[in-house]
């Protein structure tokens, strides 16, 4: 039996790959070029019925100021406690770029939403490994905000079945991120051999 090939660069990216804080991105963020590849990378992912339940919306500029503000004002109807309220307006009016990664759930006698909701965050987290193998900072946010209807529909235009599996942050990232702990495997896995 020969020894699988080995790629050892991808192993030692996917063994230290780590997410830069979302008020450490700067600009420049991706040119449309460079986000065509890396949301080609995203949509890259295992999809049962290869249904493709998701699309992309991507913010930048003048979007992301105009939905700071819907924050402050969704948070203010939602009695959203004002630091909360101020942190989440402060990631849109702070960021480079976002690229909201929808779950647009497609009728299936062979994938279930559940199904549907778990590939669609294999988008957001191949779109972060290919952002950071690219060499960009990139993070993966929801928030409060996610989970608002007003705001899905009259600030990103989704319809009444679609929602936001992620926010993910890309740009610049000047400084090393820090790490954080990372979970003992052993303690939570079982090996089953009968
Ligand atoms: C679905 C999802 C939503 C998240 N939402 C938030 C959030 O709203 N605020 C936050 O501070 N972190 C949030 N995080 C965590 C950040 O992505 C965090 O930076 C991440 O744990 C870093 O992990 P990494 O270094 O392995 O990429 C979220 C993570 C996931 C998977």
């Amino acid at each position: 039996m020969t020894a699988p090939d080995v790629n050892t660069a991808v192993l030692e990216f996917l063994k230290t790959r780590r997410s830069a804080a979302w008020n450490a991105l700067t600009q420049p963020a991706p040119n449309p070029q460079e986000l065509h590849e890396l949301l080609e990378i995203a949509a890259r992912v295992p999809d049962h019925g290869i249904l493709v339940p998701w699309r992309f919306i991507v913010l930048q500029g003048k979007a992301l100021k105009r939905l700071s503000e819907m924050v402050l004002e969704r948070g203010t109807a939602l009695n959203i406690p004002d630091e909360k309220r101020r942190k989440v307006a402060m990631m849109f009016d702070h960021a480079p770029m976002i690229v909201a990664v929808i779950l647009t759930p497609k009728p299936s006698d062979i994938s279930p939403e559940w199904e549907q909701r778990l590939t669609t965050g294999a988008v957001c987290m191949s779109l972060l490994n290919g952002a950071q193998a690219a060499g960009w900072g990139a993070n993966w946010l929801t928030g409060w905000i996610a989970q608002d209807r007003k705001f899905m529909e009259q600030g990103l235009g989704l319809s009444a079945d679609e929602s936001v599996s992620g926010f993910v942050h890309l740009g610049t990232c000047k400084s090393e991120p820090n790490d954080r702990v990372r979970p003992d495997v052993d303690a939570i896995t079982t090996w089953v051999d009968m």
